[in-house]
């Protein structure tokens, strides 16, 4: 069965809702082999070519996500659940090799030695061991939850090192060359924090801002958090998150429910943390293991909530005391943000609900027919959106007049309160985003404007459950292009630029593809992302679960990538940043 054409999803769209933010398709195919489990590719195997892959391109695109959802007899219930598996698609010369290895974390080990879960993860509750007895079974569900160190969310890099992340307090240290798991990180080894996102922001001078929150008696508390761009003693390899700070802490205002954040927006003097009604219930968290529930039973959609965003000044760690609301939105990709003129432009990705987290269940993504229909259509639409906070509003800006005078945009900022300030925003797409089932796993040239104006951005559109196209957005006109075929599931595109690049999109998009219907084909595919027309694909002869996120890890003058020298060069130490150091210097 074919999938639903973009004019089959137009048509269905549902009349009820003005937003067209819910969908009523029908005839979505199964791709249950998304989230089937499989083997590890420790050696690196050849893959085959069609098209080109230019020869520029030198480097390891690594790819991280779910690659093993039963252990024994014990299945995973969760997406997010899935072992890390790493994945490695290695260029040079034109010519692509792939490997890829589980994560060596200590669940993992534990799982695969006792062949059943014995660590809980976000949707899956550890059972007490069979081997014991009633009583001590009884008694180990009152043990509180321990936290994961699968680390299947993403690659990401502090002090030019690459680290693999999930939301819990560890990480894990991942050499991008042999993808072998080095050291065990614990944040609050170095910081009061018991987690942090996996979506950190680096400065040009490859400082990195993170969110992570810490429990007290006196309730939640998020904390934004400040990872120097070298390491404290250059010659010691092992060296992780040593000199790491809290830059501020904001009390949760609901003690016991604060809210779920999977990333920040970051502009050149704030951080931006989204406060939105995605909301922890702690007791049912704590108490999940008692009732036999994961920690995403705990997790719930507050929709009489506002959204909030919290400024917080960068060098000086002061939190803006005025607050700027947005009706409730739940947000998981940001964008980019920038400062212009005295306001702070900020653009996410967001849904006018918050529950799709729940539906991401194993037994969701494995169903087909109209079950996996009804799935699809209980759950929001995702579109990207800009707000306009203007900087300067203090207690003598007049209430109840837009206060946002750019030009270029259409959203408001409406001052109702001493220290509030109401924010609609702008739609960065036009109708036709719709029959694309909305955008996400947004990405930019990261290296050249994070934190800039910028004019194009890239995503995954959304016609199932995960992405079916890749989709390059022009913000002048927002004016799109796309890349489709189908039974192809393309995973979130990632960004490469051209050595010597002078516009902004010169380079390339790199995505994978999986084929959940057709057997050891899923294929890298990349995209000239000036016209996104393709360049050329490699196939994998494995099969390869949807993955999450990922990066690029430049070899081509891997060297001279220390942060140092990047430091004296005023660009960013992040894994793109190689390229964008040729391109800045033109070498
Ligand atoms: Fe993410």
């Amino acid at each position: 069965m074919s999938p639903p054409s973009s004019t089959d999803l137009k048509k269905t769209k549902s009349k009820k809702n003005k937003d067209h933010h819910y969908t009523d398709v029908h005839g979505l195919p199964c791709i249950e082999k998304i989230v089937a489990s499989v083997d590890e590719t420790p050696e690196a195997i050849s893959t085959n070519i069609s098209g080109t892959i230019p020869e520029w391109i030198s480097g390891n695109f690594l790819r991280n996500g779910p690659g093993k959802f039963e252990i024994g007899n014990n299945k995973f219930n969760h997406w997010f659940d899935g072992m890390a598996l790493l994945h490695q698609f290695k260029i040079a010369g034109g010519q692509v090799t792939y490997k890829s290895r589980f994560l060596g974390s200590d669940c993992y080990t534990a799982n695969s030695e006792n062949s059943r879960i014995v660590v809980s993860e976000f949707g899956t509750v550890a059972m007490p061991d069979p081997c014991k007895n009633f009583f001590q079974r009884f008694l180990s569900r009152f043990e509180l939850p321990k936290a994961s160190d699968n680390d299947n969310v993403s690659f990401v890099t502090y002090k030019g090192d690459y680290y693999v992340s999930t939301e819990t307090n560890f990480m894990h240290k991942v050499d991008p060359e042999t993808l072998e798991t080095k050291e065990k990180v614990d944040w609050s080894k170095f910081i009061a924090v018991n987690g942090a996102t996996a979506h950190p922001h680096t400065d040009p001078d490859g400082t990195t801002y993170n969110m992570g929150n810490s429990y007290s008696a006196k309730g939640a508390i998020y904390n934004i958090i400040r990872v120097p761009p070298t390491r404290t003693m250059p010659e010691n390899p092992k060296e992780t998150l040593e000199g790491a700070t809290v830059v501020c802490s904001i009390p949760s205002v609901d003690k016991a429910r604060p809210s779920y954040y999977h990333s920040f927006a970051m502009s050149e003097n704030y951080v931006v943390f989204i406060e939105q009604p995605i909301k922890m219930d702690l007791l049912k968290i704590v108490t999940g293991k008692l009732r036999g529930k994961g920690i995403s039973d705990g997790i719930y959609w507050d929709p009489k909530l506002e959204t909030i965003f919290h400024l917080i000044n960068k060098q000086t760690g002061k939190l803006n005391s005025v607050k700027y609301h947005a009706k409730a939105l739940s947000t998981f990709h940001q964008i980019n943000a920038w400062e212009e003129d005295g306001f702070l432009v900020m653009d996410l990705c967001a849904a006018d609900d918050g529950k799709a987290i729940n539906n991401y269940i194993v037994q969701n993504m494995r169903k087909s027919g109209e079950a996996l229909d009804e799935v699809y259509n209980t759950m929001c639409r995702v579109f990207p959106r800009r707000f306009v906070l203007p900087l300067n509003a203090d207690k003598e800006t007049p209430s109840g007049q837009n206060l946002n005078t750019r030009p270029d945009s259409t959203a408001t900022a409406t001052k109702t309160a001493k220290d509030k300030v109401f924010c609609t925003h702008e739609d960065l797409h036009d109708e036709e985003l719709h029959t694309y089932g909305g955008l996400e796993f947004p990405q930019i040239n990261y290296a050249k404007y994070n934190t800039k104006p910028y004019r194009y951005f890239y995503g995954c559109g959304f016609r199932h459950l995960v992405g079916d196209t890749l989709i390059k957005m022009d913000l002048q006109g927002k004016k799109m292009k796309v890349w489709e075929h189908p039974g192809l599931y393309p995973s979130e595109p990632v960004f490469v630029p051209l050595p010597g690049a002078t516009e902004e999109d010169d380079g390339v998009i790199m995505s994978v593809v999986i084929t959940p219907n057709k057997d050891k084909s899923t294929f890298l595919l990349v995209l000239d992302a000036k016209t996104f027309k393709e360049l050329g694909r490699a196939e994998v002869p494995v099969n390869i679960p949807y993955g999450f996120h990922g990066t690029f890890n430049s070899t081509m003058t891997h060297r001279r990538c220390d942060s140092k020298f990047l430091a004296s060069i005023n660009m960013s130490s992040n894994s793109l940043t190689c390229e964008a150091s040729i391109a800045a210097l033109s070498l």
